[in-house]
């Protein structure tokens, strides 16, 4: 447990409340209620589809870190390019997929490292947490999803990601594989006494915080919260408890 903390002390574990609204309008209505001293946002593909470029540039502009989530996968020109598109919205971290090869991972690694301005965080989606073996066997990608998650982290790494989108479940192996080396930022965590909603294998924010997690993703438990700000200052007091004891 030390150990783990000690990796990850640099920078406490904080929250990313994932806006996963079907418009502008009922997503700015609750971004109203939080505030960036509580958490980073992510926007995905359903708000970035409705509300586009602009209100990812006002949640900046109100000071949010923005997590862009829109997982790119194309060919490494077209990766490259809208990693530095996304760069210049100034979001706070973007994702690929992994699964688009290590010449695409690379190009949009190295578009970002020569483009002039503040570098967002680069992470790679690994194995889709929907998917399981059957599909991936379908796919061609044999043996266990776990060991292709491992192999696709290992590309990252070498590939020059900052991090990579992992469960909470698979963060033990990957931060005693990879040290401080790779960023784990993982969803699917909830906090004690509340719904799972879809979500299958949970961890409790102290529970994926010892396994290695640097950012908790979390929707619906703040999203549909009677009060969002007590749930997040609920989270940021269970974070602290890790870290003073
Ligand atoms: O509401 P909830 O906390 O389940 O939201 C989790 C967020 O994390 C959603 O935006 C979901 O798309 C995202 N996510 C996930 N599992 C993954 C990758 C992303 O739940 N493996």
């Amino acid at each position: 447990m030390v150990s783990i903390l000690s990796i990850v002390n640099a920078e406490q574990p904080k929250v990313i409340v994932a806006l996963d609204f079907s418009n502008k309008s009922i997503a700015l209505n609750f971004v109203e209620q939080i505030n960036p001293a509580l958490c980073r946002v992510k926007v995905g593909k359903e708000l970035f589809t409705a509300a586009g470029p602009d209100f990812v540039r006002s949640l900046v502009k109100l000071g949010f870190d923005v997590f862009l989530d829109l997982k790119y996968h194309d060919i490494p020109n077209t990766v490259a390019g809208a990693c530095c598109a996304a760069a210049d919205l100034g979001v706070w971290m973007v994702n690929v997929h992994t699964l688009g090869g290590r010449r695409m991972l690379e190009a949009a690694n190295n578009a970002l490292a020569q483009r002039i301005g503040t570098r967002p965080l680069l992470i790679g989606v690994t194995v889709l947490t929907s998917m399981n073996r059957q599909d991936l066997n379908e796919l061609g990608v044999l043996g266990e999803p776990q060991e292709t998650v491992l192999r696709l982290a290992q590309i990252s790494v070498d590939s020059g990601l900052d991090g990579v989108v992992c469960s909470a479940h698979e963060a033990r192996q990957l931060r005693s594989l990879h040290g401080d080396q790779l960023r784990l930022v993982c969803p699917g965590v909830r906090p004690a006494g509340s719904v799972k909603d879809d979500q299958r294998r949970t961890m409790t924010p102290t529970e994926a915080i010892l396994a290695g997690a640097n950012d908790l993703v979390i929707g619906r438990p703040i999203t549909r919260a009677d009060n969002p700000i007590m749930v997040l200052k609920n989270i940021k007091s269970e974070i602290a408890d890790i870290f003073s004891t």
